[in-house]
């Protein structure tokens, strides 16, 4: 399973490419914003910025809606490094537009997945990665992981190269659950994955390790 990282901040995606467990970073239009990154070459300094730091596969999503703008953007996006994932949503357009990038050998994410209707077209237009968001719908009383199995067993009836890149994810739970159904790819902050670390007993038994250590050399 891969690990992402869904930040648009430089320090968090040193810290999570450090652990040595992170292969490639998400971002959406409201991590940038949130980062105050705003303005056409700013946006590309900073996508730039994250390429630099990680080995491969940074998701950088159009802001365009239609097909031309969609495909000039991307096209743009994708010129900055050869890391870059184009992200394009799952509407009308988006749909050629991934069809176009597929033709073109340019890796694409189809975001705003929210059910397996959605992630199907986008494999039959060939998606590089589609986003089904979790959290979201848990928000709303839907099962997101439901649709994570759902999806991965739709792919693999047919050997779709598409993978799933699960999205929106809360929690370490969530990311253990993706990874029992099978999801290829989570997306998630840093604070779900060093999560997985966690647990009351190898604190206590490194704590006891060290304290007979410490006893043994007499100190
Ligand atoms: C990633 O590609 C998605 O944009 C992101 O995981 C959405 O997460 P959120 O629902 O926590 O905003």
């Amino acid at each position: 399973m891969k690990f992402f990282i869904d930040t648009a901040n430089l320090d968090e995606i040193r810290e999570a490419y450090e652990l040595g467990v992170l292969d490639g970073v998400t971002t959406n239009p409201s991590l940038m914003a949130k980062g105050g990154i705003s303005g056409d070459e700013k946006v590309k300094a900073h996508y730039k910025s994250i390429c630099d730091i990680v080995d491969d596969k940074v998701s950088a999503e159009v802001i365009a809606t239609d097909f031309e703008g969609m495909v000039k953007e991307g096209l743009a996006l994708a010129k900055i490094d050869d890391k870059i994932v184009v992200k394009i949503p799952i509407i009308r357009d988006g749909l050629k537009a991934l069809k176009y990038f597929h033709s073109e050998g340019i890796r694409t994410n189809c975001t705003l997945i929210f059910s397996a209707g959605q992630a199907l077209l986008a494999a039959k237009a060939g998606a590089s990665y589609v986003s089904p968001f979790i959290g979201r719908l848990d928000d709303i009383s839907y099962d997101g992981m439901e649709l994570i199995a759902q999806i991965v067993h739709i792919y693999q009836n047919y050997n779709y190269e598409t993978e799933v890149l699960a999205a929106s994810v809360r929690h370490s739970m969530h990311l253990l659950k993706c990874a029992e159904v099978g999801a290829d790819v989570v997306t998630c902050p840093l604070k779900v994955i060093t999560g997985l670390l966690k647990h009351p007993l190898t604190d206590s038994g490194l704590a006891t390790f060290l304290a007979d250590h410490a006893k043994a050399a007499g100190k």
